[in-house]
């Protein structure tokens, strides 16, 4: 009885790890009013189904980008590293900018876990490697993969925000750093515009070395400009958005 008892809660667990990630990704892609979002799904899940979740590189979700491409936003897309929270309370908040997590694949899996597992065909949420315990897990991937994607579009006059309360607001290992800022082509791309978030006891400025290393790193040809915003400008942009977009910074 206990064996078979078992037997049942663990079958049960793992149906219910299954079924966990596809409804809240295709209620999440519906919001952008498509109708192949099932479709989405099932190219999304062939990136990392039946494969160790340290095995999974940036290269398998080559057919999801290509299924649902990011439409170039010329002017308006702002990248950004360390200021999560802030940049995507004021992108919410207004039209003026968009950044990755406001665009169908990024929106979609914002916030989500998911690996597979060798051998089985199903979805897991949980027991899945962290961040930085393996290189090649689903998540890291996807978002690197999606990042690069975002990045290779980039057109004209593109924003990024920065965090001005650490030492490094350009960090070698962020992903902005590390992938975005590689892509950016200045064929297609005119300029970075550097919003650096100060606090009261600002520690960087824009004179930080790192962003002297970020200027190095741009593809020659893409003008660069950095402004220090203090994040309270930044929080009565979001509260008040009937300001024009151009009057925040
Ligand atoms: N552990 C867990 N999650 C992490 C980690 C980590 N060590 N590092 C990054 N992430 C995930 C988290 O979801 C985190 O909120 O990436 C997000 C952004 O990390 P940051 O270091 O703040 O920024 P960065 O690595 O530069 O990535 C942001 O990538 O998402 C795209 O286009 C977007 O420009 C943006 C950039």
């Amino acid at each position: 009885v206990i064996i078979i008892t078992l037997a049942v809660t663990l079958t049960l667990t793992l149906r219910h790890n299954t079924d966990q990630l596809k409804p809240i990704f295709i209620d999440r892609c519906k919001k952008f009013s498509r109708n192949d979002c099932e479709k989405i799904w099932d190219v999304f899940k062939q990136a990392y189904v039946g494969k160790d979740p340290c095995e999974v590189p940036m290269e398998a979700y080559d057919p999801l980008i290509a299924a649902a491409p990011f439409k170039p936003q010329c002017n308006r897309m702002m990248f950004w590293s360390k200021t999560k929270n802030l940049v995507h309370k004021f992108t919410a908040n207004r039209d003026c900018f968009l950044t990755l997590e406001d665009m169908l694949l990024g929106s979609v899996l914002d916030g989500l876990t998911w690996c597979g597992k060798e051998g089985s065909s199903e979805t897991f949420t949980t027991g899945c490697p962290g961040w930085s315990e393996c290189e090649n897990n689903p998540v890291r991937s996807f978002w690197n993969r999606a990042s690069a994607a975002l990045a290779d579009v980039a057109c004209g006059d593109v924003t990024a925000m920065l965090n001005g309360s650490i030492t490094t607001p350009f960090s070698p290992t962020s992903v902005f750093a590390s992938i975005e800022v590689k892509r950016f082509n200045a064929t297609k791309m005119k300029r970075l515009n550097v919003v650096l978030v100060t606090q009261k006891n600002a520690v960087t400025n824009c004179t930080n070395a790192s962003l002297k290393d970020l200027q190095k790193e741009l593809d020659k040809g893409i003008k660069y400009n950095c402004t220090e915003v203090t994040e309270f400008q930044i929080e009565e942009c979001s509260d008040h958005p009937e300001k024009p977009c151009g009057s925040c910074w």
